[in-house]
């Protein structure tokens, strides 16, 4: 093996993230669900509504996806084992760790990311994307950070992209973080229309959770 350089060159100064107290509210409560074992919603099962997408009568064809909030990269996995290329992002490192050995242990090549999907410009993922998956990473998201998501997506968007969205209605679970106001706002379907300009919300259909969820697909402007 090669002995390290005796020197170092310099790296630019990275400016790191500055974090509101929402934010950091929402990033020790998720990385407490990773640090004390798996997460309630790590569930290790590819969602039939992703399989229909990627597998269904009208599939679509393998390109490039960017899945949002990957978690432990179940479903990067997924669409990489069915020939996509995928990139995949978490705000949490222990979970994009998980994910590295998941992806490493079915084969496949993944794009792992330790980041933040409000803030894409910060990593290296230019697009364009035929496919963004988001399995309730967007309505966790505080609510003054959600515009920035749904603009990093728009200019990674190829013409007529799809974006799979799962997410919780409002006020399913109450408001366990008081400073985390997203939490109980969860995501409409009029918030969504608001939000992403150039796309067409083009499918909701509901959750089969005992609590009000959705699938939303939207479809970019060709
Ligand atoms: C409810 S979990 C779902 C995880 C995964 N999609 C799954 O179904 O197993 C939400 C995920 O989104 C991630 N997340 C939340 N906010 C994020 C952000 N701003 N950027 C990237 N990931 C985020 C969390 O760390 C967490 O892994």
């Amino acid at each position: 093996m090669d002995r390290p350089p005796a020197t170092r060159t310099p790296t630019p100064d990275l400016t790191p993230t500055q974090r509101d107290p929402e934010e950091e509210s929402v990033h020790r409560a998720l990385e407490g669900y990773y640090r004390t074992g798996t997460p309630p919603w790590d569930t290790g099962v590819t969602p039939p509504e992703l399989v229909d997408l990627v597998e269904g009568h009208d599939a679509l064809p393998p390109g490039r996806a960017l899945e949002l909030g990957c978690g432990t990269g179940t479903n990067a996995t997924y669409l990489a084992r069915h020939g996509w290329e995928v990139a995949a992002v978490d705000l949490i490192d222990h979970a994009v760790d998980q994910a590295r050995e998941k992806a490493a242990a079915a084969g496949v090549t993944v794009r792992l990311l330790h980041g933040d999907a409000t803030r894409l410009d910060e990593l290296d993922v230019p697009g364009p994307f035929d496919l963004f998956f988001d399995l309730s990473c967007y309505c966790g998201i505080p609510l003054h950070r959600r515009d920035a998501y749904a603009a990093g997506l728009t200019h990674r968007a190829a013409p007529g992209a799809r974006l799979l969205m799962f997410g919780y209605g409002p006020e399913p679970l109450g408001n366990p973080i008081h400073d985390v106001t997203s939490w109980a706002a969860g995501v409409t379907a009029d918030e969504l229309r608001a939000r992403f300009p150039g796309w067409e919300l083009i499918d909701v259909t509901p959750g089969t959770n005992s609590v009000p969820t959705f699938w939303f697909t939207l479809r970019r402007d060709a």
